[in-house]
């Protein structure tokens, strides 16, 4: 399963620990697996230039680093986003990174393949926050058309995967073992949901009757949306 993760921090600690479990358990290979850490492969914040959503992602001044994180996105079955909590949320470079994707909100320009994939958003902590943490990345993927969303939340409570105990350990991957499952199962079968389906046909009678960005609208027009055409019909084969 072609799979693309973000990790919300560049060690490699509790989050990163959890999500090699997911990938053991998910038996993803070496060749299918695309990993980005922040800040180190995005090390920008959003300057509020607006050319993204005016003229094109492409114009985006840290489009070297947007691009390449952009593309495997795009070609992933299966998209993971990964942060340890940060004062109840996910961390800042997170956030910056989520700033830079603004522009395919389905209010703006939806990729077409977002609506056939599968999405993990795990968030750890020493003691709480993750929920917050989840939603704080769900909210973006959910945006961007994604309809199946796994999650994972857990409370380490440990500043140090070395101070994690045994027991966590075990927990931990018992809980993973059955998600994996679950997103093993479910992978193939992925249909875009009502809601994702009703956000939509939404923001279609947005653009259609008043289109306030140009570049959005054309691109709505593009690929017929305005019309019968809908993104989740023949999704693209990754
Ligand atoms: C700046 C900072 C803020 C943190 N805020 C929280 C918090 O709000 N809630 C919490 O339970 N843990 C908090 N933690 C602890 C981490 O979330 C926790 O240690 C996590 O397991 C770290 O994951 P990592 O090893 O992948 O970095 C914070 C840690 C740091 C460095």
């Amino acid at each position: 399963m072609k799979t693309v993760v973000i990790y919300g921090i560049e060690h490699e600690g509790s989050t990163y620990n959890v999500v090699q479990m997911f990938k053991n358990k998910l038996n993803i290979s070496e060749n299918d697996l695309t990993e980005f850490f922040l800040p180190k492969n995005m090390p920008h914040f959003c300057i509020g230039c607006n050319n993204c959503f005016m003229k094109g992602e492409e114009f985006c001044p840290h489009q070297e680093y947007i691009t390449p994180i952009k593309d495997a996105i795009w070609n992933a079955e299966l998209v993971i986003f990964a942060s340890p909590v940060y004062v109840l949320r996910i961390t800042g470079q997170m956030k910056a990174l989520l700033d830079h994707f603004g522009f395919q909100f389905m209010i703006h320009r939806p990729n077409k393949s977002m609506f056939s994939k599968t999405a993990l958003v795990v968030a750890i902590a020493a003691g709480g926050g993750m929920r917050s943490a989840i939603k704080d990345m769900t909210a973006s993927l959910k945006l961007w058309g994604i309809s199946k969303i796994f999650k994972f939340g857990y409370a380490v409570a440990a500043a140090k995967w070395e101070d994690v105990t045994e027991k966590k350990r075990i927990k931990i991957e018992q809980k993973i073992k059955k998600l994996s499952r679950m997103i093993l199962l479910k992978k193939n079968k992925i249909k875009t949901n009502l809601k994702i389906k009703l956000l939509f046909l939404l923001f279609r009678m947005i653009q259609k009757k008043h289109g306030y960005i140009q570049y959005d609208k054309n691109y709505w027009k593009e690929h017929g949306w305005l019309e019968k055409t809908r993104p989740w019909k023949n999704p693209p084969q990754v």
